[in-house]
């Protein structure tokens, strides 16, 4: 299945409840929710109490990524305030069989993250284990920066692992995806699409449909094919 995961750091918080109900009316089901500690990467986002007010209010799939060292401390908090599913970055701890197995037990998906320094075959040993791997097309950090061309080989590369393996993973491209370069991500193997300043700069539901129409090329809407 394809999906749009729109990544809410490009929203404009006064509005953030208006604009995700813009959102749903126009058939997304993913938000893509990004959690910046200021130590794995420089910025600081948002957090626990943010998820918590959203998740009482829309039933959408929680798509959390967390750039957040040492993540196996925080699986349970945010399994607690509404993540649907959390990624992190295998770089950001030495206990990955461990984190995943957290998630797990807490009943949510598990997704493994890699930075763009990162190959990857740093992958492969948990491959069995998750549901997605999330390849960043940019460096971590901040919204609206330019995919980096070299990164689209690596979706190709964990594409071709899990299918030798017979894994039908889910693969996330997160960082400069636009109108323009969605479909080549897509043709290396990635099924899963987080975009931030694409979606919510100008009209988000002109943009949504633009997106779902390249991303579906035979038919519009999510879960069709
Ligand atoms: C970057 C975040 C991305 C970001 C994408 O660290 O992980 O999810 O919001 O934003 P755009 O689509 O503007 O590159
Ligand atoms: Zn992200």
């Amino acid at each position: 299945m394809n999906i749009l995961a729109p990544s809410i750091l490009a929203a404009d918080f006064w509005r953030l409840g208006e604009q995700i109900r813009e959102l749903e009316k126009s058939g997304v089901i993913y938000l893509h929710i990004d959690v910046m500690d200021g130590l794995f990467v420089p910025s600081i986002s948002y957090g626990m109490p943010v998820i918590t007010s959203l998740r009482k209010r829309t039933q959408m799939f929680f798509d959390v990524h967390l750039m957040v060292q040492e993540p196996e401390r925080y699986v349970k908090t945010f399994a607690d305030c509404g993540a649907d599913m959390i990624n992190f970055h295998v770089e950001a701890t030495e206990r990955v069989e461990e984190t995943i197995a957290a998630i797990r037990s807490c009943g949510r998906k598990a997704g493994i993250t890699i930075k763009p320094a990162t190959p990857a075959r740093a992958v492969e040993p948990y491959l069995d284990l998750v549901d997605m791997v999330l390849v960043m097309t940019v460096e971590p950090g901040f919204g609206g920066q330019r995919l980096m061309p070299e990164c689209v080989d690596k979706v190709r590369e964990v594409r071709r692992m899990a299918e030798s393996r017979g894994l039908h993973l889910d693969i996330e491209v997160d960082g400069g995806i636009t109108a323009e370069n969605v479909a080549e991500v897509m043709r290396a193997g990635a099924n899963v699409v987080a975009a931030g300043s694409q979606v919510f700069q100008g009209n988000i539901s002109v943009n949504v449909k633009d997106f779902m129409h390249r991303m579906n090329d035979r038919e519009e809407g999510q879960g069709k094919r």
